[in-house]
């Protein structure tokens, strides 16, 4: 059997704290779809054609240890608004989603095109300014020399590439829930996605 879970959202909403939970919650396999992009972005600035990283991405290019960051997520969401790059990327991804067993994919456009059939589906998204003092201090944490006002604007020009853009934008379905994280703890957030997907469930049984 199949039910897959799609959560999307802006960049550090929260998505991937809250996919891995749930995955493991309900005993599915998870994809981070950004890091498919990520891996094109980084292979990108090393010198290849986009289009062309995207059609020969490997495994080993989803392990490169640099691809966390802020250049390699700039580069993926610059690399991501180019439509072949996209189309590159889609079987990969539904194959993944229709695996037996159950999948969670999170990303941008899970719901709205790359899953518009999933099961359940989520929005989770936080204030640009609680997205950026996250990142601030996870990069922090990382050793990575930065200051807040640049990662804030380095958040803003992501959300508007990846919501502007013209293929796949970043918007939420129709019918997902949509979870705002700016004052939930990480333990309320996951709670809220799992409440989320039970009454999914629920509803597909009765
Ligand atoms: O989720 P992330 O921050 O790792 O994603 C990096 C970039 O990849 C993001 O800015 C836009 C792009 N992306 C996308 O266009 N579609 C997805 N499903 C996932 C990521």
């Amino acid at each position: 059997m199949s039910f897959t879970i799609a959560i999307d959202g802006p960049a550090a909403a929260g998505k991937g704290t809250i996919s891995r939970a749930v995955a493991a919650h309900f005993g599915f396999a998870h994809l981070d779809t950004g890091l498919l992009y990520r891996a094109v972005g980084a292979r990108h600035l090393a010198g290849a054609e986009p289009v062309a990283a995207a059609t020969q991405l490997t495994a080993a290019d989803l392990e490169a240890d640099d691809l966390r960051t802020p250049e390699v997520a700039q580069a993926a969401s610059r690399v991501a608004a180019i439509g072949a790059v996209r189309a590159a990327l889609v079987d990969f991804q539904r194959a993944f989603a229709r695996r037996a067993g159950g999948a969670v994919l999170d990303g941008r456009d899970i719901g709205t095109v790359i899953c518009p059939e999933a099961e359940a589906k989520l929005f989770v998204t936080a204030s640009p300014e609680v997205r950026a003092e996250r990142r601030y201090r996870e990069l922090r944490e990382k050793g990575i020399e930065t200051d807040f006002a640049t990662v804030l604007a380095d958040t803003r020009e992501r959300d508007a590439r990846d919501m502007g853009r013209t293929d796949a934008p970043l918007r939420p379905a129709d019918d997902a829930v949509e979870i705002d994280t700016s004052h939930l703890s990480i333990d309320e957030a996951v709670a809220a996605a799992i409440a989320a997907v039970d009454q999914a469930m629920k509803e597909r049984t009765t």
